[in-house]
């Protein structure tokens, strides 16, 4: 365990100037003054009563944002609140309370640390990051912190609304796609469940680093609670960066690589990173839906046809996760391993 605390979390360091090891080569920096700022992401009411109307723009963000933000989604706004407050009160603890989870072992079910994969990378990211394995809850919720005392009751909670959601969901994008509307919940298997609660400081040299740099994820469905202050997501569009700016009250969903693999490519899983900024600190909480690790993944069979044969092959998540983490995160789409 000593050994992997080697990485200091930038949570429990003050930092007047960034060190060496956080900037980024002139090529490969944000350029926050190309970022387009004023464009939107497709916003969909959940609570509309006209269904097809939601399946259609749900199909339509999918095309051509693989991006969403979704409101009136039925999870409740006082949870909201507390989950973001819960997980910056983590933040706050004592370096020595919050060393004591550190781990840069990606295996692990519940670690702390920072930056994406420090042992692969060779610049690191401006995060600190508590992740989490959430399902079945009784399972992982033991090991989970026990301080903030309230940690617990307040996550988990929040992970069971997201699952449904994230369920709800599923159907929405499979009749979308002209599939059954139980078919992803039923293909996927027996999902997994994980959460990424992200903690980005304020960066005394935002220009040269990254939060997380552009990358896509390689699970099934991702539903994002974003600050509400400060924004810092951003969305490759039309080869441009476009930022996601809050909305109280709404969720960032985005198609995971599963799902541009299930609707053959239809459906595209883009790039998107996070930046950072001098300002103020931010906080995002990720949720995951990964298909079962030993299912069969690829293209849904009724989407592939004579004029749509399969872009991708057929392989296991847990293929597909291994290669993922073996990787720096800034490549190749990891598909493209894949075809
Ligand atoms: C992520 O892509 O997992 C996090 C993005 C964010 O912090 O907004
Ligand atoms: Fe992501």
């Amino acid at each position: 365990a000593e050994a992997e605390q080697q990485h200091q979390l930038l949570s429990t360091a003050v930092h007047d100037t960034m060190p060496g090891k956080y900037v980024r080569p002139e090529s490969q920096r944000p350029r926050l003054d190309l970022v387009v700022s004023d464009a939107r992401i497709p916003v969909v009411d959940l609570a509309s009563p006209d269904r097809a109307a939601v399946v259609s723009a749900v199909g339509d963000a999918c095309r051509t944002h693989g991006f969403f933000q979704v409101v009136n989604h039925g999870i409740d706004a006082a949870l909201i609140a507390s989950v973001m407050e819960v997980g910056r009160e983590f933040f706050r603890l004592p370096a020595e309370e919050k060393a004591k989870l550190y781990s840069d072992d990606p295996a692990k079910k519940i670690r702390l640390s920072t930056s994406f994969n420090v042992r692969k990378e060779t610049v690191h990211n401006w995060r600190d990051y508590l992740r989490l394995h959430c399902y079945p809850l009784h399972q992982f919720v033991p090991d989970w912190p026990s301080n903030p005392p309230s940690f617990k009751e307040i996550i988990g909670t929040y992970c069971t609304e997201v699952r449904e959601l994230g369920f709800r969901l599923y159907e929405a994008i499979s009749e979308s796609l002209g599939l059954e509307g139980g078919y992803m919940r039923e293909t996927l298997g027996e999902q997994e469940q994980h959460m990424a609660v992200n903690y980005y400081p304020q960066c005394p040299e935002p220009e040269l680093t990254y939060g997380l740099p552009a990358h896509t994820d390689p699970n099934a469905l991702t539903i994002l609670l974003m600050d509400d202050q400060v924004a810092g997501l951003q969305v490759l569009n039309d080869g441009k960066w476009i930022a996601v700016n809050p909305q109280p009250g709404a969720l960032v969903i985005n198609i995971g690589d599963q799902l541009q693999a299930l609707s053959n490519g239809k459906y595209r899983s883009v790039w998107h990173r996070a930046v950072v900024n001098s300002d103020r600190e931010r906080m995002s909480v990720a949720s995951f839906l990964c298909p079962c690790n030993s299912v069969e993944l690829g293209p849904a069979k009724k989407l592939i046809t004579d004029d749509s044969p399969a872009v991708y092959r057929n392989y296991t998540y847990d293929e597909y996760y291994k290669k993922f983490w073996s990787r720096n995160l800034d490549q190749e789409h990891c598909l493209e391993l894949f075809r």
